[in-house]
């Protein structure tokens, strides 16, 4: 389906939930801590890539990974009767064989999901294009939205240097054609490429846009960040963090895309964002679910608030409920709004906690409209750095 289209589903479905999302964020959220309404599952670390901007390959341990039989139990609870959106990532998602049926046990313990997000590096076509295409269609069949990006960091040789892989390109690009065109008769399911651009790819960037452009394929721009419970690079900040250059590339070509985007896309909000706090010394504005209600469970059951939370525990020894809840970590939880989301990068399901903040995202309209005017007067617009739930 097109994209715009599946915005309208999904668009359709969190309506529905409205009332109930203002009642959590205003009041609740305030009053007492909520349950997660989206989590994110890094189901392995092992990894068909061994890209340069992100060291999770370094960590695959199949031995490790939860497998189905330990993670239903801790599924097998009330407490996660409020997550709506569940992102299953890694490593490559894809080298577990029981994908398909992972997605299927969440979907029986998930009441109130939503929509599904994996993101895969494509790049085994022959073992991901059954296994998704089984996961799409059953999504279909329960009445669940799913988005499936294939990861591309340039285009040829570019693709393959940033991920250290033979003919990666080419072995991407089936799946990629092969998920696009399943898309065409799937009308719950949205696909697109993910690209996260840094200097080695740089001079790539309009590449991928032009190449996507004429495949007719929706692209993600990921905004460059250093996180170990999410991709195990910081030691990596030094060698590979933006520059000035960097820096000025990025804010003109996220500014360029937020000319093209319509101002209603979760992109143009990201990209304008992103743009702001490289113009603003990395303050972040944009809200984030994971500051009061969502979870990071990591390959070996490790539980986390969000990529830059401490480990709270580990939900093979305690129950999820117990960590989630539990006052020390709550503490934790609340130190890091402090610390660390202030200027935080971190884009994961920012667009769930965008559309259920009415008045930020309507100032945020107003601006968008302004800078796709004149983007030349960006940095008369940027908003005062005031730390936003
Ligand atoms: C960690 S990967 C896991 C899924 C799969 N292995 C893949 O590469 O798509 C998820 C997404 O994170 C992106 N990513 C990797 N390193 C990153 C970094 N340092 N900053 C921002 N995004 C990054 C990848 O390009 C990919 O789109
Ligand atoms: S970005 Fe994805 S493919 Fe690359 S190392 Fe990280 S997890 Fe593996
Ligand atoms: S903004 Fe960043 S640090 Fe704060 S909760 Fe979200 S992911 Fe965590």
């Amino acid at each position: 389906m097109s994209i715009s289209t599946f915005r309208l589903h999904y668009l359709a479905k969190a309506a529905t939930g409205v009332p109930r999302d203002l009642v959590n964020t205003f009041i609740n959220s305030k009053l007492h801590p909520i349950r997660p309404t989206v989590l994110i599952y890094n189901c392995t670390w092992v990894c068909d890539a061994k890209c340069t901007m992100c060291n999770n390959w370094k960590w695959g341990d199949r031995k490790s990974d939860m497998t189905l039989d330990q993670l239903e139990p801790v599924l097998n609870s009330p407490f996660w009767g409020a997550v709506e959106n569940l992102n299953i990532s890694g490593g490559e998602p894809t080298t577990r064989l029981d994908l398909p049926e992972m997605v299927e046990m969440f979907q029986k313990h998930l009441p109130r999901l939503r929509k599904v997000g994996i993101n895969t590096t494509g790049l085994t076509p022959a073992r991901a294009i059954p296994m998704l295409t089984r996961i799409v269609e059953f999504c279909a069949a329960k009445g669940v939205l799913i988005s499936i990006r294939v990861s591309l960091d340039g285009i040829g040789d570019v693709h393959d240097q940033v991920r250290t892989v033979k003919n990666g390109f080419n072995k991407a690009s089936k799946t990629i054609e092969a998920m696009q065109s399943l898309a065409k008769t799937h009308p719950n399911f949205s696909f697109g490429i993910a690209s996260t651009i840094f200097a080695k790819n740089m001079p790539d960037a309009e590449n991928i846009l032009a190449w996507a452009r004429t495949k007719d394929l929706d692209v993600v721009f990921n905004m460059l960040r250093f996180t170990d419970a999410m991709l195990h690079n910081k030691e990596l900040q030094e060698s590979i963090g933006f520059h000035e250059p960097e820096e000025a590339f990025m804010r003109k070509f996220f500014l360029d895309r937020v000319q093209e985007e319509s101002v209603l896309s979760g992109q143009a909000y990201m990209y304008l964002h992103y743009a702001d706090m490289i113009a603003n010394g990395y303050h972040r504005t944009m809200p984030c679910p994971f500051k009061d209600q969502g979870l990071l469970l990591n390959p070996n059951g490790d539980l986390h608030y969000c990529e830059n939370s401490e480990k709270l525990g580990n939900v093979l020894d305690d129950s999820a409920e117990s960590l989630y809840f539990k006052a020390e970590n709550l503490k934790h939880r609340e130190s890091i709004k402090n610390e660390t989301c202030p200027t935080c990068l971190s884009p994961c399901q920012v667009n769930v906690s965008a559309m259920k903040q009415f008045i930020p995202y309507a100032k945020f309209l107003k601006r968008a409209y302004s800078v796709k005017r004149a983007p030349e007067r960006h940095l008369e617009t940027l908003p005062a750095v005031e730390p936003t739930r």
